[in-house]
């Protein structure tokens, strides 16, 4: 099938869908300039997950980790959402059920102006309480806890370098109002459940009548198996990516190209 006629066949599907649920990954962010994880330039190219994004990793040096996860704060900051996202925001309006489920962590869908994510990995923008006290919300933005913005990053900056000159430095992570201890990073590290609530809410996503995976390597789990289980559940599936990924032979209808691009596309046919 050629490159035009895949994107037909999506965008035929999508004509006669009322439910649409679209699962994204870090690709839908590469044309803003975050960089993905396992790509060229991916963060797991550059620093070990382990080291980084795992609740040992935190245990053994939080300020490290804190400083990692304020600098993709700076970097997320200074972007802007892409044609991707604003594609997707559109379709929230469109179709009658739309689901956005993202294993994003960068809130870029929400500047987009779409409602209502099931954010799967959480958001750099929440904090929760690594002693899980019991006293605050399992999650919540904090606005103390993003004071330590770097002024000014870039997406070749090396890492987390740049705590606020005589702010917090040496104070990281901020603490807890309720019981002292650390705050963390409201995300989900490896070896981490995912939120009960929102894994309900993702099976609920995935009855519909098109299921979409975009810019995912669908290598980690439970998320990367969303879009086969929709297809199970009779659901037509398919998958945006500019590489092939072990999904893609599993999917109905698998489109090579860039997020940003290939979105619009399909958008302007609808
Ligand atoms: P990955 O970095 O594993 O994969 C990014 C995917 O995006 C790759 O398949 C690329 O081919 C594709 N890609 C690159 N540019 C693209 C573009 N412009 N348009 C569309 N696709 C593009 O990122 P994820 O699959 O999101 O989890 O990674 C899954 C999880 O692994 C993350 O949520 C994170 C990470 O470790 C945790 O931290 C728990």
């Amino acid at each position: 099938m050629s490159d035009d006629d895949a994107v037909e066949a999506l965008a035929e599907r999508l004509r006669g869908a009322s439910r649409v649920t679209v699962v994204t990954g870090a690709g839908v962010s590469a044309a803003s300039g975050i960089p993905t994880f396992r790509g060229p330039g991916g963060l797991w190219r550059r620093h070990r997950p382990e080291e980084l994004a795992t609740a040992a990793a935190f245990a053994r040096d939080p300020k490290l980790v804190w400083e990692w996860y304020a600098w993709r704060r700076g970097l997320v900051a200074s972007a802007k959402p892409n044609r991707a996202h604003e594609v997707l925001a559109e379709w929230s309006r469109r179709f009658p059920r739309f689901r956005l489920i993202t294993q994003n962590v960068d809130g870029l869908h929400e500047r987009a102006g779409t409602s209502d994510v099931i954010r799967f990995h959480g958001s750099l923008w929440e904090v929760s309480c690594w002693e899980d006290c019991g006293r605050t919300p399992a999650r919540w933005r904090d606005e103390r806890a993003f004071e330590d913005l770097p002024p000014r990053v870039s997406s070749s900056a090396p890492g987390p370098r740049h705590p606020r000159p005589g702010r917090r430095r040496g104070v990281l992570p901020p603490r807890c109002d309720a019981c002292g201890g650390w705050l963390r990073p409201g995300v989900v590290w490896f070896g981490e459940p995912i939120d009960p609530e929102v894994l309900e809410a993702s099976r609920e996503a995935l009855d519909c009548d098109v299921c979409i995976a975009v810019g995912t390597s669908a290598v980690v789990y439970p998320a990367a198996g969303l879009v086969t289980t929709a297809g199970a559940r009779g659901a037509f599936t398919a998958e945006v990516n500019p590489e092939a990924t072990p999904a893609s032979g599993a999917v109905d209808l698998a489109i090579a190209g860039p997020a940003e691009e290939v979105l619009g596309r399909v958008d302007r046919r609808l």
